[in-house]
């Protein structure tokens, strides 16, 4: 193929994949299977690597991320993102009718209803039909430049398809995380003993401000529009703008209607208080907007907000309700949780009888007491939550909660940390639940994929002191006769779930690091580590400085494995897993693509390259070189990519360290 042949391949390849990722993500409706995608684009890719000259910023292979950001740049935006006038009332929703009908002189006026939806606002700008920027809303004046963040989301448009847009505009909107994700999500964050997320909000916010493009891509956001500004806008509606918008391949939900007079809106908004929880999304209101261009001209904005649109926002649903008592709950990793239980009541559709209450320090703000009349409330949140007392209704004789001091199911004393807000059992090893949890950890699908072994099977078998630790479900097969005598346990059952735990010895060395369940070390942690240090003997013997050295690795994770294996017990238990036949190593195939080439060496990698950053530094390491993240005098090589920081390249010149590109380094290791 003639380079002009390989620029066009590369080219009509983009089209169909951007394609595909329009009807995937944008209107939910795939027009492929997930096989044939992955083909498409792993072909893209190759193309692009053998041809870096014909990688562009829009590619849609830009979207798997890997680009990481230090420091996100704060930018000016052109127009104010403003926000937008409040009201939790019908009264004052008529109001606001009132005002616009008196500000434009007419009876009656065309609003288009919209859903409030509830995450991050953020601007995205596009010249000549192509992504260039994009910005969070930050205070309204200035936000923080996400765009390689943005990239990764597949609704978000790389390129326009073909279309009457302008040459330059912004569009706005929300970047959403859908609950479904925020749930697995959060799963996860428990699983590996984090904190997690309080709303798909928090997490949708909290994601786009990551570092680690990768990390962002495999969260899932989503983005909805909202709003197109700019110089040269030809519409002479809202709704015939973000309709357009559409077609040029961006996600608007469906949901926006146009409707005529304040009583038709008002059972709009009814209509979604309603169903709101059908969604897939959390919507904190509705906003409704002039529909006209000309109308919303003629009404303008006050400093903050445009006199043209509303948000309608749903209150809370808030019941009162007597809190009977208060129980404890321990988690995996100790964590005491204080549980309200509360005479059942009907909330937001569901009866609701438990609300978290959190920690300490919240009973001691809310002062509540048992026996006292609560309010609580479903919000944003997931979990109804408990906002204060009816002080009128409590009894004379109500004392204040006494936190508990030792562990509800084992009795040990109970510790908080400085800055903890949580109470923690200590008794890691013999504490019922925490046992049990991380049983369920190691035995979980991502982890050993052991699914003959449900939560309910791993209480049984604890109860009845068949199983200790994780380390005991590889004796299970001389305990036979012990589990036929177990409940529920045929002849069937045990087979099936003797042959599950056998199956799991052939698990590869990183995910048995996840399965072990040390605090912090997610699934691709265990990833990076495994392949930094190749096998268990190595990590055990890691110091802090060495496991600092792999890539993501902050001082939080290196601290907590240097904790997990100082401890002797845990030695122990892998001894055992060892014993047992557990992959503690990374396997020949795994280390045949390895070499001893870069040993020695140490290298500085800066700027962008055909193929993602970690990827590089992956290929470094796999070769015995080591990465560090500054040039000093001992940096053997500085490996340059597509615009990288002068800086970098003025200390390496200073120093005489060798600047090399991709193509050199590939040369160095083959
Ligand atoms: S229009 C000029 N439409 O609500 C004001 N905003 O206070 C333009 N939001 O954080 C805003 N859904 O991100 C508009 N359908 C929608 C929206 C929406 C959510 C957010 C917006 C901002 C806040 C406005």
């Amino acid at each position: 193929m003639t380079k002009d042949q390989i620029k066009n391949q590369i080219e009509s390849l983009s089209r169909e994949i951007e394609e595909h990722n329009f009807h995937y993500y944008a209107e939910s409706n795939p027009t492929i299977s997930d096989y044939d995608f992955d083909k498409l684009l792993e072909e893209l890719i190759k193309l692009e690597k053998e041809n870096p000259e014909f990688l562009f910023p829009d590619s849609p292979s830009q979207r798997v991320g890997g680009t990481v950001t230090k420091e996100f740049v704060t930018v000016k935006h052109r127009h104010p993102f403003l926000s937008l006038g409040n009201t939790y009332s019908e009264e004052e929703l008529g109001d606001f009718d009132e005002r616009v009908r008196k500000g434009l002189g007419v009876e009656e006026v065309e609003y288009a209803c919209e859903l409030k939806y509830d995450g991050l606002a953020i601007g995205l700008k596009y010249e000549a039909g192509k992504l260039i920027q994009a910005v969070t809303r930050g205070d309204g004046m200035q936000g923080d430049e996400v765009t390689n963040n943005a990239k990764t989301i597949g609704s978000i448009p790389l390129r326009l398809k073909k279309g009457n847009w302008p040459e330059d505009f912004e569009i706005r909107g929300e970047v959403i995380l859908p609950r479904s994700v925020f749930n697995k999500i959060n799963k996860e964050k428990e699983d590996i003993g984090e904190a997690p997320f309080a709303n798909p909000r928090n997490a949708a916010s909290g994601t786009m401000k990551m570092q680690d493009s990768a990390v962002v891509s495999s969260r899932k956001l989503d983005a909805f529009m909202y709003m197109l500004l700019g110089e040269n806008i030809f519409f002479k509606t809202h709704f015939e703008s973000i309709e357009a918008a559409r077609h040029w391949g961006f996600k608007i939900p469906e949901y926006t209607k146009k409707i005529i007079g304040i009583d038709g809106v008002k059972k709009y908004i009814e209509k979604w208080n309603k169903e709101r929880d059908q969604l897939d999304f959390d919507i904190d209101g509705v906003v409704i907007k002039v529909n006209s261009y000309d109308q919303q001209k003629t009404l303008g904005y006050t400093a903050k907000s445009p006199r043209w649109a509303i948000a309608y926002k749903f209150k809370a649903e808030r019941v009162a309700t007597k809190l009977l008592d208060i129980t404890y709950q321990v988690g995996r990793t100790g964590a005491i949780t204080p549980v309200a239980n509360l005479e059942p009541v009907q909330l937001a559709g569901t009866v609701v009888k438990n609300a978290s209450l959190h920690n300490a320090d919240i009973i001691e703000k809310l002062d509540v007491r048992i026996g006292d009349f609560v309010y609580v409330e479903k919000g944003g949140e997931i979990i109804p939550k408990i906002v204060g007392v009816d002080l009128e209704k409590r009894s004379s004789h109500s004392l204040a909660v006494e936190y508990i001091t030792h562990c509800p199911e084992c009795k040990t004393k109970l510790e908080r940390g400085e800055d903890e807000a949580k109470h923690y059992c200590p008794n890691e090893y013999g504490c019922p639940p925490q046992i049990k949890g991380k049983i369920e950890h190691f035995v979980s699908r991502r982890a050993m994929n052991i699914d003959s072994l449900g939560g309910e099977t791993i209480a049984q078998l604890f109860d009845a002191k068949l199983i200790h630790n994780i380390a005991d479900l590889y004796t299970l097969h001389s305990k036979k006769a012990e589990l036929l005598s177990l409940e529920r346990m045929a002849e069937k059952s045990v087979n099936n779930l003797i042959e599950g735990i056998e199956q799991s010895k052939i698990v590869p060395f990183e995910r048995v690091l996840f399965a072990i369940g040390i605090r912090h070390v997610g699934e691709t942690t265990a990833k990076k580590i495994a392949n930094h240090f190749r096998s268990l003997d190595a990590l055990i013997h890691a110091a802090r400085e060495q496991l600092l050295e792999v890539p993501e690795v902050g001082e939080i994770l290196a601290d907590s494995v240097v904790a997990y294996f100082k401890d002797e017990k845990n030695v122990e238990l892998i001894n055992k897993l060892k014993k047992a036949g557990l992959c503690f190593e990374l396997s020949k195939e795994q280390l045949a693509n390895r070499s001893e080439k870069l040993k020695d060496l140490s290298f500085v990698i800066s700027g962008v390259f055909s193929i993602s950053r970690d990827e590089i530094k992956a290929m470094i390491e796999q070769n015995g070189g080591k990465n560090t993240s500054a040039v000093s005098a001992k940096t053997s090589y500085l490996v340059a990519g597509d615009n990288m920081g002068p800086e970098k390249r003025k200390k390496a010149e200073k120093l005489g360290v060798k600047i090399i590109g991709e193509e050199e380094l590939l040369k160095l290791i083959s």
